[in-house]
C-alpha cells in the first residue's frame, strides 16, 4: 500500500469488503498426501505444506472480505489412517497452533475449534482451548477449524443436547445446538484435490451452499485458485427453492 492517499486506500478497502465475496466459505482441504507423493516426500511433508497453504488462504480470505472461514482439518474417519500419520497430524496441529496463534491475534482473527474433543489427548484439548481463549476477543474474520469433526457426529450431538433439555427435536432446536451455531451456514463450499464428495463434512449446514470442486491439490491452492472459486460463486444464482423470476424480482 503505498502511494495511495489515505481516502483512496480506504475506498479500495471498502470496495473489497463489500464485493461479491461469499460471507462464509467452507473448505475441505484435500490432496496433501498426493502433493507429497508428487514431490517424492513422506505424506507428513504434504500436511506441513498444507499448513502453509492454509496460512495463505486465511490471509487471502480476510483481504477479500470473507467474514467466516471454516476448514476441515481432521475428520472423525481420519483416525483410520496409519498410526504414524495420525500421530504426525496431531503433532503438527500442536506445533501449528503454537506458531500461528500470535499471527492470528495480530490479524484480529477469532479462532474456534469445532469437533469432538473428549477423545483428544488432555494436552491437545488444552492447546485448542488456549488458542480459542487467546483470540476470543477478536472482531475480525472467524476461523472455524473442524478437528475430529464429522457431520453425523454434529447432528447426533445436537439431537442429544436438545433431548437432554427436553426440547422437541425441531429444525430450530437442532440448528441452535449444532457446532457451528455461532455463524450462518456456508455460502460456498470448496473441495480441493479433485474428489467430488462431502466426506462427512458439514452435512446439516451445507443444505444450500454452493459447491466448488477444484482439481488443485490443497498445497497448490493459491490466491488465483481462490479467486476462480469466488468468480464461479459470483456467477451462481441462489434460488433457495424459488423460481428464477422470483429471485430477479426480489433483487429489484
Ligand atoms: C487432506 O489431505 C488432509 C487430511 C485429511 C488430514 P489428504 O491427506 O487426504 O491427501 P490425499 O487425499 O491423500 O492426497
Ligand atoms: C476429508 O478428506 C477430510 C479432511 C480434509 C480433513 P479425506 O481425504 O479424509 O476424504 P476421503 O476419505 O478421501 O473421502
Ligand atoms: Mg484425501
Amino acid at each position: 500500500m503505498d502511494h495511495l492517499s489515505a481516502p483512496m486506500a480506504m475506498a479500495r478497502f471498502t470496495a473489497a469488503a463489500t464485493s461479491t465475496a461469499p460471507h462464509h466459505v467452507a473448505i475441505v482441504m484435500d490432496g496433501n498426501g498426493r502433493w507429497a507423493k508428487k514431490c517424492l516426500l513422506p505424506r507428513i511433508a504434504g500436511h506441513r505444506q498444507g499448513v502453509e497453504s492454509l496460512r495463505r488462504c486465511i490471509r487471502a480470505c480476510a483481504e477479500r472480505g470473507v467474514r467466516v472461514l471454516t476448514v476441515f482439518a481432521f475428520s472423525s474417519e481420519n483416525w483410520s489412517r496409519p498410526e504414524d500419520e495420525v500421530s504426525g497430524l496431531m503433532e503438527l496441529m500442536g506445533k501449528a497452533l503454537a506458531k500461528e496463534v500470535p499471527e492470528l491475534q495480530r490479524a484480529g482473527i477469532c479462532m474456534r475449534f469445532v469437533g469432538e474433543r473428549a477423545s483428544l489427548s488432555p494436552r491437545m484439548q488444552q492447546s485448542l482451548a488456549s488458542g480459542e481463549a487467546a483470540t476470543a476477543g477478536n472482531s475480525g474474520m472467524v476461523l472455524n477449524v473442524c478437528f475430529n469433526y464429522g457431520g453425523r457426529w454434529d447432528i447426533a450431538q445436537a439431537a442429544a443436547q436438545a433431548a437432554a433439555r427436553g426440547e422437541p427435536i425441531t429444525e430450530a432446536a437442532l440448528s441452535r445446538a449444532m457446532a457451528l451455531s455461532h455463524v450462518p451456514d456456508p455460502d460456498l463450499l470448496i473441495r480441493t484435490g479433485g474428489e467430488q464428495r462431502i466426506s462427512n463434512f458439514l452435512l446439516w449446514q451445507c443444505a444450500y451452499s454452493e459447491l466448488f470442486f477444484s482439481d488443485k491439490l490443497w498445497p497448490d491452492f493459491d490466491e488465483a485458485a481462490l479467486d476462480e472459486a469466488f468468480a464461479a460463486y459470483a456467477a451462481r444464482e441462489r434460488r433457495f427453492g424459488r423460481t428464477s423470476a422470483q429471485v430477479a424480482q426480489a433483487a429489484g
